[in-house]
């Protein structure tokens, strides 16, 4: 299972708040898995056209993407948490479009559900699922922040990448990343395609399967 895209999360029938993610780096995975020989579910935002082969279910919002991980999460061995989850969404979602002439209005936020926290405290139902890998995009402490999170989110291996960096993150075509494991062990991998990174995350998390 991939996720990719950044959550949408409705203001108003025709707004709504996302972030930088184009979800090229999961819709990326998810075609290595599948050369890979795998059978992929891809839960995706994402606008860009997926792998052909692929499973695909279109999500907007984070308690939608959630919803529908927890669904098929259950016949996964392997989930690749890539998209961008939106950590708020706005408190109430009005029902017609906000109009100018009512005023400059104020967005009150709420949190939203942790997908990779909630997988983690489900995991008990999902005794298929041996490897979970998720995502850091930081702009610093990159290394101690992805560290704490591979932690706290019950992770089999985290791949940190600096999104500040003009050559790496969001909407561009390269990623430069560093893996980090449960072991404690880290690795970082020199500024690859995101095709690349996504083959050798991939490959490690294939290893991680079989072991
Ligand atoms: N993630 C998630 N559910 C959320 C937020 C994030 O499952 N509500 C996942 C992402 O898909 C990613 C990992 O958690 O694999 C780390 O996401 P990131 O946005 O870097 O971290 P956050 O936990 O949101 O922390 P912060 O935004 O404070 O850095």
């Amino acid at each position: 299972m991939v996720t990719a895209g950044g959550t949408r999360e409705a203001v108003d029938p025709v707004r709504f708040l996302t972030n930088r993610s184009s979800g090229k780096q999961g819709l990326a995975l998810a075609q290595a898995a599948l050369d890979a020989g795998a059978d992929v579910t891809l839960i995706t935002t994402s606008d860009l056209p997926a792998p052909v082969g692929v499973r695909r279910i279109d999500v907007e919002s984070a308690q939608q993407m959630l919803d529908a991980v927890l669904a098929s999460v259950s016949d996964a061995q392997l989930l690749f948490m890539a998209a961008a989850v939106a950590d708020f969404r706005p408190a109430q979602v009005a029902d017609q479009k906000i109009k100018k002439r009512s005023g400059i209005p104020t967005l009150a936020l709420a949190a939203n559900p942790d997908i990779l926290a909630t997988v983690a405290q489900q995991r008990q139902n999902f005794p298929a699922l041996r490897v979970v890998v998720g995502f850091a995009a930081e702009t610093q402490n990159l290394l101690d922040n992805a560290a704490a999170k591979l932690q706290s989110k019950g992770l089999s291996m985290i791949v940190a990448n600096d999104v500040s960096a003009a050559d790496a993150g969001f909407a561009v075509e390269t990623n430069r990343v560093t893996l980090l494991y449960s072991s404690g062990q880290r690795e970082t991998l020199p500024l690859l395609s995101k095709t690349a990174v996504a083959e050798q995350v991939v490959l490690r998390a294939m290893r991680l399967l079989s072991r």
